[in-house]
């Protein structure tokens, strides 16, 4: 006769939840470790593009170090929401500023294609990238609002 194996303990939300917070603290921490060790570089170099490059790396990190806090936030504080009646009257404008998204994805690959020096098209590059994920993200959250309401949105 079969016995059924004993069903492995699974972990429960709540443990999951602070295994997730655990892991955004230490990702916190790298973050922080980074830009210390950016200043450091910045401070050994003379070279403009370098040091430009470690200051953008540095600033991002410093975003994604408050982004992973504000994510924290969201699951040990309060838990955010995107009601209907929050995003109503702003919807209509980030439908209207991701247009400017848009146009400026256009004129980074326009920008671009005018130059030949290769420093410049490599912070076009840098900036194209930065303007095309503006745009994914305010895509992304017509989903995250669509997910929240699957009725009558
Ligand atoms: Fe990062
Ligand atoms: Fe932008």
């Amino acid at each position: 006769m079969k016995t059924n194996p004993k069903p492995k303990a699974r972990k429960t939300q709540k443990q999951e939840m602070e295994d997730l917070v655990a892991l955004l603290k230490k990702w916190q921490g790298l973050e922080v470790k980074g830009i210390a060790f950016l200043n450091e570089l910045q401070h050994k170099t003379e070279n403009k593009v370098l040091k430009e490059v470690l200051e953008i790396i540095k600033q991002d990190s410093g975003q994604h170090r408050r982004v992973q806090q504000f994510i924290i936030d969201g699951l040990t504080k309060e838990a955010y929401t995107l009601t209907p009646e929050e995003v109503g009257e702003v919807w209509k404008e980030l439908d209207k500023h991701d247009e400017l998204e848009q146009a400026t994805i256009d004129m980074a690959g326009e920008a671009c294609r005018k130059t030949n020096s290769s420093v410049a098209r490599y912070m076009l590059g840098y900036l194209l990238a930065d303007e095309e994920k503006h745009h994914r993200m305010l895509t992304a959250l017509e989903d995250v609002k669509r997910s929240l309401y699957p009725y009558g949105w």
